[in-house]
Formats: C-alpha cells, sequence, structure tokens
C-alpha cells in the first residue's frame, strides 16, 4: 500500500517533519522509496536538469508521462506526484480535469501538483472533487518566470506577503492536501505554515514548513549548470562520474580495459576447429 494524503496530513498534525524528493527515472526511485522517503514528485524540473531546457516552460504531459511511468515501476510505497507542465490546467477545467486524470490513468500517479493560488483554486477544488488529490505550489513558480521577472524570493513586501496568505488559504479551501512553499522568506513560510491546516513544503523557505523538497540532482551534487542557494549537497556525483569516465576512458584507449575478469571464454576445440587452416 503506498502512502496517502491522509497519512501525509497525519504527520502534520504529529509535528512529524515530511521529506520530499524528485525524481525521474526508475533507479533513482528505486532508491528514494526503499530509504523510505513518502512523497516523490515528479517534477517538470525534470526539463532542466534531465532534459536541457533552459526553463520548464518547453516541457509537455508526454515528457512528463514518460518519466512518470518510470518512477512507479521504480517505487512500490511513496506516494508519487505528477506535475502540470506549463499551460496543461490553464486555458480551461475541462483541460485541467483531462490532464490531471491522464497523469493518474496513464502516468500511475497517486496525486498531481500545479502552480497558483487564488487564480487557480476553482480549478484544484473541481480536480479534487473528481477524486484526484491536488498538491498546490505557491511563491516562486517557475511556470511564471517572465511574470515574476526571474528567479527571485516572493513574499518580501506586507502586500506580497498578504496575497501568498490568501492564495495558502484559497488552496486549503478548495481541497489542496498539501502546498508547496518556493522561495519565500522564512519566516513568512512559518506564518503561513501556522495558518493553514494542511501541511507545507518547502524549498528554499526555511525551517518552518512542516516539510521540505529538494531537486534530487541539487542534493547529489549531479547538475552543475548552478546551485540553488536553497541546496545542500550530500554528494559531488558529476565529480564522481567524471572521474570514473575518464578512468573508463583512458583504460580502453591503454588497453587494459576489459580484462579476463569481464570477458567470456568459449571451449578451445571449438576454437581450434574454428581457427584450423589460418
Ligand atoms: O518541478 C519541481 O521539481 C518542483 C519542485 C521544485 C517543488 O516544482
Amino acid at each position: 500500500m503506498r502512502v496517502t494524503i491522509d497519512q501525509i496530513k497525519e504527520m502534520k498534525l504529529k509535528g512529524d517533519k515530511i521529506a520530499m524528493l524528485t525524481a525521474y527515472d526508475y533507479t533513482t526511485a528505486k532508491i528514494i522509496d526503499e530509504v523510505g522517503i513518502p512523497l516523490i514528485l515528479v517534477g517538470d524540473s525534470l526539463g532542466m536538469v534531465v532534459l536541457g531546457y533552459d526553463s520548464t516552460i518547453p516541457v509537455t504531459m508526454a515528457e512528463m508521462l514518460h518519466h512518470t511511468k518510470a518512477v512507479l515501476r521504480g517505487s512500490k510505497r511513496a506516494m508519487v506526484i505528477g506535475d502540470m507542465p506549463f499551460m496543461t490546467y490553464h486555458i480551461s477545467t475541462e483541460d485541467a480535469l483531462k490532464n490531471a486524470a491522464r497523469f493518474i490513468q496513464e502516468g500511475g500517479a497517486q496525486a498531481i501538483k500545479l502552480e497558483g493560488g487564488l487564480s487557480v483554486a476553482e480549478k484544484v477544488r473541481s480536480i479534487v472533487n473528481c477524486g484526484i488529490p491536488v498538491m498546490g505550489h505557491i511563491g516562486l513558480t517557475p511556470q511564471s518566470i517572465h511574470q515574476l521577472g526571474g528567479f527571485k524570493v516572493q513574499g518580501k513586501t506586507l502586500d506580497a506577503a498578504r496575497r501568498l496568505i490568501k492564495d495558502a488559504q484559497a488552496l486549503e479551501e478548495a481541497g489542496a492536501f498539501a502546498i508547496v512553499l518556493e522561495a519565500i522568506p522564512a519566516q513568512l513560510a512559518k506564518v503561513i505554515s501556522q495558518k493553514v491546516g494542511i501541511p507545507t513544503i518547502g524549498i528554499g523557505s526555511g525551517a518552518g514548513c512542516d516539510g521540505q523538497v529538494q531537486i534530487i540532482n541539487d542534493i547529489l551534487g549531479s547538475f552543475t549548470d548552478f546551485v540553488p542557494k536553497h541546496a545542500k549537497q550530500y554528494a559531488k556525483l558529476a565529480d564522481n562520474m567524471s572521474n570514473a569516465i575518464t578512468e573508463y576512458y583512458n583504460e580502453v584507449k591503454g588497453g587494459s580495459f576489459p580484462t579476463e575478469k569481464q570477458s567470456f571464454s568459449m571451449d578451445e576445440r571449438i576454437l581450434e576447429e574454428l581457427t584450423k587452416g589460418d
């Protein structure tokens, strides 16, 4: 049985911190799941850290579904959350419902995430009413990067902070089971976390949130185009990978790979027969 939204809500009530990580493939999802992380987000950050786009905007439903299915195959216990790509829930409620349903029906996800507060609350309500759990996402919402004018901390003025509180309350009221708070001052994120009954999952929003989410490539140090301030590198996989690949390259060129250990042999008599007369 996978983790349920009730178990996640219960964690806030008990004061148990909630850990969430992104994953985009089978192998990584399997490791995250075996560690016991309860929430795996197939984020549209996929576009930047896996597909090499310069923002999340080009990511399509087809790409998200392809990777969501892989994460599903790699995990047994975690709740897998599919991230609705840019413009797949904005044009109409019908679109939002259709695309949310695709994550559940085709991708096998247990929930979806979408960006926005008050402005998407009615869409959230409609999706939840269809039986699909929704995670909200407010603060720095990367799909609105052109509107926001860059990857900037949000909610620093009184008006902006009040708007974010209203956004969080609107999402809770619409039935979201949790909300990602991205790049919000730690003090404001704490206030929001106290004002809503559903768990807040912070990224770059301080320790006062009910949980934390990070992009897997950031904590493993495998994505090196830039390292966000909010990320802590628990490993330096890019360095490890580069060293391993260099060693392989040198051994192939120098003839020391493969050795007998990595080779297969055949019956000497067959070989003799084969090379008779050569
Ligand atoms: O796309 C993503 O990975 C996200 C997280 C940063 C929360 O939305």
